[in-house]
């Protein structure tokens, strides 16, 4: 199994490693329709990639953590951070390797983020486990 992670944050490094944002700098129009619509406040991005979700929830005034398996993914996104101003924490590996609080977040947020399928009720349920009572799940 810990080969098999590896792998993946190897294949996504090498996907990240361009200078380009394959996915683009702008966020995805769900998420910014929905943080248009909520109170600020801590916000999770979970698998966030090159950071164009986060970075742009930090330009919005939210409190931003971010997580991914990808080093790259994390460079990138604070070279795009940097760029626009902002601050984000954002850390490298999976969930169970991060010591966010429980019900921390009031917000967490899965863009385009697909775990395994054998893990991703168990990973859903630990993501939970870190947002506040009445906290919304973006996905
Ligand atoms: C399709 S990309 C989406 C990136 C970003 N959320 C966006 O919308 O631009 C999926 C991301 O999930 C990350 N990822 C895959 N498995 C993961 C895991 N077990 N824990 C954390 N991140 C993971 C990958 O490294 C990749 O950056």
């Amino acid at each position: 199994m810990k080969y098999k992670k590896q792998n993946a944050a190897n294949i996504w490094d090498e996907r990240y490693a361009g200078s380009e944002y394959i996915y683009g700098v702008e966020p995805n129009l769900y998420l910014k329709e929905q943080l248009a619509i909520l109170p600020t406040g801590r916000i999770l991005f979970a698998g966030e990639g090159e950071g164009r979700n986060a970075v742009y929830a930090a330009k919005q005034g939210w409190e931003v953590s971010a997580f991914d398996i990808s080093r790259e993914g994390k460079n990138k996104a604070l070279q795009l951070a940097h760029q626009q101003g902002v601050q984000i924490d954002y850390k490298v590996g999976e969930l169970h390797e991060m010591d966010y609080e429980k019900e921390l977040f009031d917000v967490i947020a899965l863009i385009f983020t697909h775990f395994p399928e054998e893990e991703r009720i168990a990973i859903h349920r630990r993501l939970s486990d870190h947002l506040r009572p009445g906290g919304i799940i973006i996905l």
